[in-house]
């Protein structure tokens, strides 16, 4: 039996969603039946977005603007509320990337970073989830990134990401059982960010152990975020989504290993439990897959 559309009656918000993944997400959201609230910094971009899921026969409406702006963010969920009469789901996928090694980055670009990825997630989400929280129904998406393990030239912009990765697990402990679910995706597309980030292609391959040979098209995201928004993913909460092309999986959480020392101790018996035990067991830097580090 043919089912319905996934989204169907629900009304989502997708952040930067002029272009990119964000537009690709619009697009398929769209498509499964929900009404959609493009946003994007970029007035243009936005408004053709929306204009072409109308076009469609399908719902959107456009609201530009700076989602790093805390008043915006929570303008931008009360028009949804206002245009579709409730906000079901938000897409966090808004973002900026400006790769720089330590020695080049610039203290504006960090700051820039920091203010549209994580303070733009935190402004979004918060006002979303205060909404979701209050009629006991919604799912959030966040957008994570495999640079939130550590990369050459991406420390700030992974630090962004890694600290979105923290956000998803809290705000899910605090919204479970309550009817709200929070996941975050690190997906992987060629798109205009990828493209800015290929002067340290090399380097960072280099140093993984998981190389992608070419990036895949941003539609291979889409029905993943159209997942997590369904009421399909109901029993998924609190997890980052890995998207690497047709390789779908989940990031590890961090986790504490169990104690190698416990109670009183020395500076002496602290080396000592390094040299025996803790040297030996150290975390491989960068992306890498969680099984094969632990020798499975
Ligand atoms: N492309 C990848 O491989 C990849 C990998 C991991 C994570 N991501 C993440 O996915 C998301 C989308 O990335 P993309 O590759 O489509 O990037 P992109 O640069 O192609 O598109 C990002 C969109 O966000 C908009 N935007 C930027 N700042 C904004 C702001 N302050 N307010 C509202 N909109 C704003 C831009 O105008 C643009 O339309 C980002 O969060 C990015 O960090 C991408």
């Amino acid at each position: 039996m043919a089912r319905g559309r996934s989204l169907e009656g629900k009304a989502i918000v997708i952040t930067g969603a002029g272009r990119g993944l964000g537009a690709t997400y619009a697009r398929c959201v769209a498509a499964e039946g929900a009404a959609v609230v493009v946003n994007d910094i970029d007035a243009a971009s936005a408004g053709a977005v929306a204009a072409e899921i109308q076009a469609a026969g399908n719902r959107a409406v456009a609201m530009p603007g700076d989602v790093a702006s805390w008043s915006f963010a929570a303008a931008l969920i009360e028009r949804c509320i206002d245009e579709f009469g409730g906000i079901d789901g938000l897409v966090n996928n808004a973002g900026i990337l400006r790769p720089a090694r330590i020695e080049d980055i610039a203290e504006a670009d960090m700051r820039r970073m920091i203010e549209v990825n994580l303070v733009g997630t935190m402004a979004c989400g918060l006002a979303a989830a205060k909404r979701m929280l209050a009629q006991g129904r919604g799912a959030i998406v966040n957008v994570a990134s495999g640079s939130q393990t550590g990369d050459i030239a991406l420390s700030a912009y992974g630090a962004t990401k890694g600290a979105i990765a923290s956000l998803t697990y809290a705000w899910a402990m605090e919204c479970a059982g309550r009817g709200v679910r929070v996941n975050a995706i690190s997906p992987l597309a060629d798109t205009d960010m990828a493209k800015s980030n290929t002067k340290f292609l090399a380097e960072q391959s280099a140093n993984r152990e998981v190389a992608y040979a070419s990036l895949p098209p941003p539609e291979t995201n889409a029905p993943v975020v159209a997942y997590l928004l369904s009421n399909r993913a109901v029993g998924v909460n609190g997890q980052v989504v890995r998207i690497a092309g047709r390789a779908l999986s989940f990031v590890t959480h961090p986790m504490i290993a169990s104690p190698v020392l416990d109670g009183e101790w020395t500076l002496d018996a602290v080396a000592e439990a390094f040299d025996t035990t803790l040297t030996g067991r150290q975390s491989p830097l960068g992306l890498t897959y969680a099984d094969r580090a632990a020798g499975r």
